[in-house]
């Protein structure tokens, strides 16, 4: 078994996902590393797959005999009002945002429990996990329900020293945001700066759009010491989104 506290860091390949692996690394974790595509030795695993989740915890214990966080990042989104929503888009956003977090934290419940440090759950939810905007009815309802799952699991295992939090960042420069300002510029009939300006960061108190590495210093942070405080907690990192 390793000396150094072991990391599972789903979404690995994207653009918070990425940033918080190099910082995980950079604080001496090992980190498993795994993503749909991964990359640089990253394990390949379709986490709306109960089989995908399972083989992310296996992996993890195989390489390095332990598992002491994990960071449930891995995301996607579809925009569409209601009445078109496709169908199978829900399942899948559900099952990649809502019932992968649950499953990770079912397969690894016991090497958390046994995490000499205490074991650590981050869920990396949304600005959407504590309100909603139109046309992101899959998002939202999987975001809202990470936060009652991560207030569930700091109950639950706050006696065997388990600590569960979710982050909750407004808009950050990822592929994930980029596609939907291409997307928006086209359906707008708007140039992309436009886009960034008058609907992207609309919600935001500060118009800026947050950094990946942003992000990933809250992560180091709530796997730290002091982030044992903040169990059960929805962390918003928001640019003042939520403060209205
Ligand atoms: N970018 C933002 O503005 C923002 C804001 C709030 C919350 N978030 C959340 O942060 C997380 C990361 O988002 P991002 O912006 O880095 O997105 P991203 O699109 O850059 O990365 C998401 C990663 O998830 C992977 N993934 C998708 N489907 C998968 C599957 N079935 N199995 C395994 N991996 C899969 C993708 O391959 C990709 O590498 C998501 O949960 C997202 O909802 C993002």
């Amino acid at each position: 078994m390793s000396d150094r506290r072991c990391a599972l860091v789903t979404g690995s390949a994207g653009g918070i996902g990425r940033a918080v692996v190099a910082r995980l690394v950079a604080e001496g974790f090992d980190v498993v590393a795994c993503d749909l595509r991964p990359q640089d030795g990253g394990v390949a695993c379709d986490l709306t797959t109960r089989e995908g989740n399972r083989a992310a915890v296996d992996a993890a214990l195989e390489r390095h005999g332990r598992l002491d966080a994990i960071v449930a990042n891995a995301g996607m989104q579809h925009v569409a009002p209601v009445a078109e929503f496709p169908e199978d888009r829900w399942d899948e956003l559900i099952a990649l945002m809502l019932t992968s977090p649950f499953l990770l934290a079912r397969y690894a419940w016991d090497a958390l429990v046994q995490a000499p440090e205490g074991g650590r759950f981050l869920a990396m939810a949304s600005a959407h996990g504590l309100v909603a905007s139109p046309f992101k009815s899959a998002y939202v309802s999987a975001k809202h329900g990470v936060v009652g799952l991560v207030r569930t699991l700091a109950l639950e295992g706050a006696e065997a020293g388990i600590v569960a939090t979710a982050i909750c960042p407004g808009f950050v420069r990822t592929p994930l945001v980029e596609r939907q300002l291409a997307a928006q510029a086209q359906a707008h009939g708007l140039p992309e700066d436009a886009v960034l300006r008058d609907v992207i960061l609309a919600p935001h108190a500060i118009k800026r759009l947050l950094e990946p590495e942003e992000v990933a210093d809250l992560v180091a942070f709530l796997l730290g010491p002091t982030g044992r405080a903040f169990s059960g907690a929805p962390i918003p990192i928001d640019l003042g989104w939520t403060a209205r």
